[in-house]
């Protein structure tokens, strides 16, 4: 089932998850209802409070060069933490919870990340370039962090101003 996604500035999206306790047909139907939500608003990453659910959940589908998505690509992560980070990369960051703006993020290059599967399998895996922004991207969400907040003062400003304009006008008839 395809769930709505929050929007900024909705404060649900500024709400700290909580670890997942039970890997149980509920956590499973999320999971899909989550995949059936990122793969329709052509998204690479979604979590689970972007949905409005505050648990330990996101998921990650990186498209080949032709912008395709594969199920066998999906990566769904639970209670994931990064125990090691290495570097410092730029990218242009976007997120399905505030459409249409895309802005340059500084995060850690390489990092080093532990989580569980949907059936409470452990990983660990190592990610670099964009699996590695992503896999920052959206733990930050769990921590009731968007990717606004790392712009700097003079951006986040602009970005205030373009996002006051674009909801007023989207709010006329
Ligand atoms: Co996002």
């Amino acid at each position: 089932m395809k769930l709505p996604i929050l929007v900024y500035p909705d404060r649900r999206l500024k709400e700290q998850s909580h670890p997942v306790d039970n890997f149980d047909a509920s956590l499973h139907k999320l999971l899909d209802d989550m995949n059936e939500t990122m793969i329709a608003n052509n998204g690479i990453g979604l979590a689970a409070i972007q949905v409005g659910v505050p648990l330990r959940a996101l998921l990650i589908n990186l498209p080949d060069e032709e912008g395709n998505q594969y199920p066998e690509n999906l990566i769904e992560a639970i209670n994931p933490v990064i125990i090691e980070k290495r570097g410092c990369t730029t990218y242009t960051e976007g997120c399905l919870s505030v459409p249409e703006y895309y802005d340059d993020v500084e995060r850690a290059e390489w990092i080093r990340v532990e989580f569980f599967t949907r059936e409470g399998e452990r990983k660990e895996i190592e990610a670099d370039g964009l699996l590695a922004i992503a896999f920052q991207h959206e733990i930050d969400h769990l921590d009731g962090h968007l990717f606004i907040e790392k712009l700097s003062f003079l951006r986040r400003k602009k970005f205030e101003k373009e996002w006051k304009k674009k909801l007023k006008e989207s709010r006329q008839p």
